[in-house]
């Protein structure tokens, strides 16, 4: 199973910058050869800068291209909301669903993330699917439990390998520069893995990502530990340098 090392640029950079940042991937996959052949990459730009960012990354073929959120509506009056009918036409292949942002400051229920990760299954792409603790619940030791049920309550009906990619993100270590440790993700990705194989036929293939304050100097360790598959990176995939020396860690 190739690594999946995927970028959420979140709502960064103005459009000049995108250009450049994605020039700078596509340049830097280039000259470090060997890299594709371990890793699979993905970039996750703002909606707006879509069409742009896909027009360089089909040119090369080089890394995959997603988008950050979808709607759980196939179409009609939803002002503001983008269908993943519309995200596959404009060439997505992933969605990333449930990110702890969309779950905060959006307010949205295991619900609504399966709702939304079916739409993206039924649109023949993957569904990025964000589970992750809140630091009140790490404390409580409720870390274990919240994210196996976010996991029985978000995995959409029809769900595999090809069509969905589990992303642990333990909410506190969201660009806080705070990292679980390699202990706590081990525990929590074994159990991941666990519970996928109990709920789907092939649920040992299924990819796991870490995702929280990932960066090139602590890349190495977590992407070492057993049922790691790839990073779901915010900050540091900002900068190609940081994005691709996440890949090179991986062993
Ligand atoms: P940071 O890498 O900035 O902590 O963000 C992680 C994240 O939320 C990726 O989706």
């Amino acid at each position: 199973m190739k690594m999946l090392i995927a970028g959420n640029w979140k709502m960064n950079c103005s459009l000049e910058d995108a250009k450049l940042l994605i020039a700078d991937i596509i340049n830097g996959i280039h000259v470090r050869e060997g890299l594709r052949d371990r890793c699979e990459f993905l970039v996750c730009p703002s909606f707006i800068y879509m069409p742009t960012i896909r027009h360089a990354v089909l040119n090369h073929n080089l890394l995959s291209f997603g988008a950050q959120d979808c709607s759980d509506q196939d179409n009609g009056a939803f002002t503001g909301d983008i269908s993943a009918t519309m995200l596959k036409e404009s060439g997505c292949q992933y969605v990333i669903v449930g990110h702890s942002e969309r779950r905060g400051y959006h307010a949205e229920s295991n619900a609504l993330v399966k709702a939304k990760a079916q739409k993206v299954v039924n649109n023949a792409m993957c569904a990025i699917i964000c589970v992750g603790e809140t630091e009140q619940q790490r404390s409580n030791g409720e870390a274990l439990a919240t994210v196996l049920k976010q996991l029985e309550e978000c995995v959409p009906e029809g769900a595999d390998s090809k069509n969905i990619v589990i992303a642990y993100e333990p909410v506190w270590a969201i660009g806080t520069g705070k990292v679980a440790t390699t202990a706590d993700i081990d525990e929590i990705h074994t159990a991941i893995r666990q519970k996928l194989k109990e709920m789907l036929a092939d649920g040992a293939n299924i990819r796991i990502l870490y995702g929280g304050s990932v960066k090139p100097d602590n890349a190495g360790d977590i992407l070492n530990i057993p049922d790691v598959n790839g990073a779901l990176i915010g900050g540091a995939s900002l900068q190609a340098q940081s994005f691709l020396g996440i890949a090179e860690a991986a062993q």
